[in-house]
């Protein structure tokens, strides 16, 4: 008996409600759950959320209350989403939950003892202002500038993981199982990383408190990946090891390199542990070309889409999304596909045939003649090929190609129903043979797609099923099996629309822009700092403040505070640095439009000059919240 099919999505974070992009990973899970039960196998699917860590910790300050009601409050979001999206899930795991822990501190000491976990201690200078050590050379150069103060002695103990140790296996690994990162071109960049060397892990932090601890050692905690990674092997059940792991491109290292590395430790200790089969990396939806995020103002979130239903957007975002590629999203793209593919594909089509079959022949169905003229041989030997092939493009995770060859051939029922011209067969009693071998086609062309469709939209598929008189649960057939010459029952259902066309223009007015400010957020319940001095204008006109535009963006090395950018001012480009490292990942904000103080004399920070500085509202902890920008606003615009 084969063990259950074991799926997992990552786990989220819980310092924001759910976005397209989690409900997408989601989704996706779940069409592919959904499937693979269809194909006759038991699935284990586990979601869920990653609660520990800093950016909880700081989410929580900033709103006066504890990092555990914060997540409880985002995972009763979460939970409620994947109930209206129709998710189906085994469990919904919480690294805060009991065993979860026991898991975590379980393998912190097993891999102590192994000795793949060591605790070493750090020495050296620390600079206070970028809560990081320092080289000497660095060291050097802060006391040129005469920011000694800055510096102190310190010296800090930490758990390491021996990722160095690895770095042979992994490859070894990597080249044995070439299906282990998907797509290829994500495969490869991991090796890259991997070859480049890896340098062993420190996976306990001393400076947050809100995480798992590190047993019998108090002070600290679990670093947060360690922690979030192990959640696979908790809700496992009993599917270890995983057949397949989605992630988004941005965390396929921390899966297709930590985590089979801390695997071949925990394998050492209990040989039963098996690596996973695959991870898959999908691409990012965007807005435009941008990144969707909070910071931007310009995240969609799903609640705005699910009233055209749950199921339009399950299959929308199968339909439109090569899984591995980005994809930008737009509203009239979402409802232009709908209208398309579900108002007129598939919609039209089944109420076509359901009238005619209503209309011409009271409702029975009819039963397959022997004679079909070519046309008609034609279409049914297709209709079994995209039965064949439709099951393999899902086997691949290609829903996008999947959904493709159907809607292809459904089209292509439209062009033939032209070509019979059922309502001139329906005049001729001498053709009723031939009505009957068309109408026959069609309806079993319709109960092929509601079984294929019925991961991506179960609702619908189900929906179609009981209108074409099929009883009993589409979702209990076989979705690999070829049944094309199923005997039909006797009557059709009711019929009734399968989806509403979308009034574009009136939707695109009421929809909800992208939300700037997330209500969570709304109310901070912040001291603010005391108004400085009254100055007149000449004052202020002294500063030249300027729009600019960041090309490149990465972190100073040994720094998590600061960035180092280029960015275009229109007449010029400037390297900039900026404390803004723990608000803003580089990747956030490569593209973004900034207000740069462009007359501030140069600053050297960590050894490298900085010509600018970047306007941000910062909190009473001193976090960063750039100043936002429109897109019509040019780099080199003078801001007054
Ligand atoms: N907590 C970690 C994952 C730990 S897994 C052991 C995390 N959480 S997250 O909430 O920030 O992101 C979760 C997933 O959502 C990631 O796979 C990420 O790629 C995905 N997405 C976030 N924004 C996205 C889009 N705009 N589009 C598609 N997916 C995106 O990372």
């Amino acid at each position: 008996m084969d063990k259950p099919f074991y799926l997992t999505t990552p786990i989220y974070y819980v310092n924001d409600r759910p976005h397209i992009g989690h409900t997408y990973t989601t989704v996706l899970a779940d069409v592919i759950a959904r499937f693979q039960r269809m194909m006759g196998r038991e699935v284990r699917f586990l979601t869920g959320t990653d609660e520990h860590g800093q950016k909880v910790e700081k989410a929580a300050a900033a709103r006066v209350i504890s990092p555990k009601a914060l997540a409880d409050e985002v995972v009763a979001n979460y939970t409620d989403l994947w109930s209206r999206m129709g998710m189906t899930h085994d469990r919904f795991i919480r690294t805060t939950d009991a065993d979860h822990r026991a898991t975590v501190q379980g393998w912190f000491e097993k891999l102590q003892a192994s000795g793949d976990i060591t605790k070493a201690t750090y020495k050296g200078l620390y600079s206070v202002s970028d809560e990081a050590f320092v080289t000497e050379t660095q060291a050097k150069e802060l006391q040129a500038q005469g920011l000694a103060h800055q510096l102190i002695e310190l010296e800090e103990e930490t758990y390491f993981f021996r990722l160095s140790k690895y770095e042979k296996p992994l490859l070894d690994f990597y080249a044995a199982h070439p299906e282990f990162v998907q797509p290829d071109f994500r495969f490869n960049e991991v090796k890259r990383f991997v070859e480049g060397g890896l340098q062993d892990l420190s996976i306990s932090r001393t400076s947050i408190t809100w995480g798992i601890p590190v047993p019998g050692d108090g002070k600290h905690v679990v670093y947060v990946w360690f922690d979030a990674l192990l959640n696979y092997l908790t809700g496992a059940g009993n599917a270890w090891p995983p057949d397949l792991q989605l992630v988004g491109k941005d965390i396929l290292r921390f899966h297709a390199v930590y985590w089979p590395a801390f695997l071949m430790a925990m394998q050492k200790v209990d040989p039963g542990i098996q690596l996973p089969t695959t991870i898959l990396a999908h691409g990012w939806w965007l807005m435009g070309e941008d990144k969707m995020s909070k910071s931007k103002g310009n995240v969609v979130r799903p609640d705005t889409l699910l009233r055209f239903g749950n199921d339009a957007l399950r299959f929308f975002f199968l339909r439109d999304m090569q899984v591995g590629h980005d994809r930008g999203f737009s509203f009239e793209g979402f409802m232009d596909r709908l209208n398309a593919d579900l108002a007129n594909g598939l919609g039209n089509l089944a109420s076509r045939t359901l009238s005619m079959i209503q209309r011409y022949r009271d409702g029975r169905i009819p039963a397959q003649p022997d004679s079909r003229d070519g046309a008609t041989r034609a279409k049914e030997d297709l209709g079994r090929a995209v039965c064949l092939q439709f099951p393999q493009f899902a086997r691949e995770n290609n829903f996008n190609a999947a959904l493709d060859l159907l809607w292809d051939y459904l089209r292509g029922l439209d062009g033939y129903i032209v070509e019979k011209q059922p309502w001139v067969l329906a005049k001729d009693p001498a053709k009723a043979e031939e009505l009957d071998a068309v109408l026959h086609l069609l309806w079993q062309a319709l109960r092929m797609t509601a079984i294929l469709v019925a991961p991506v939209m179960p609702g619908m598929a189900q929906d179609l099923w009981g209108q074409l008189g099929m009883t009993g649960q589409v979702a209990d057939q076989r979705i690999d099996q070829d049944s094309w010459a199923t005997p039909v029952p006797e009557r059709i259902g009711t019929v009734q629309p399968l989806f509403q066309r979308i009034d574009k223009e009136k939707e695109m007015s009421e929809l909800m822009p992208p939300e700037a400010t997330p209500a969570a957020e709304a109310k901070p319940a912040l001291d603010v700092p005391e108004l400085r001095e009254t100055i007149d204008y000449d004052t202020f006109a002294k500063t030249d403040l300027r729009v600019g535009k960041v090309l490149e963006a990465e972190r100073v090395p040994k720094s998590d505070k600061l960035i180092k950018m280029r960015v275009d001012l229109g007449f010029e480009l400037r390297t900039i640095v900026g404390g803004i490292g723990k608000a803003y990942a580089p990747e956030d904000l490569v593209g973004r439009r900034v207000v740069v103080v462009a007359n501030l004399a140069p600053r050297k920070l960590m050894g490298i000059e900085s010509h600018g500085m970047l306007l941000a509202a910062s909190d009473n902890a001193g976090l960063p919240y750039l100043v936002a920008v429109p897109e019509e606003a040019h780099p080199g615009f003078l801001v007054k």
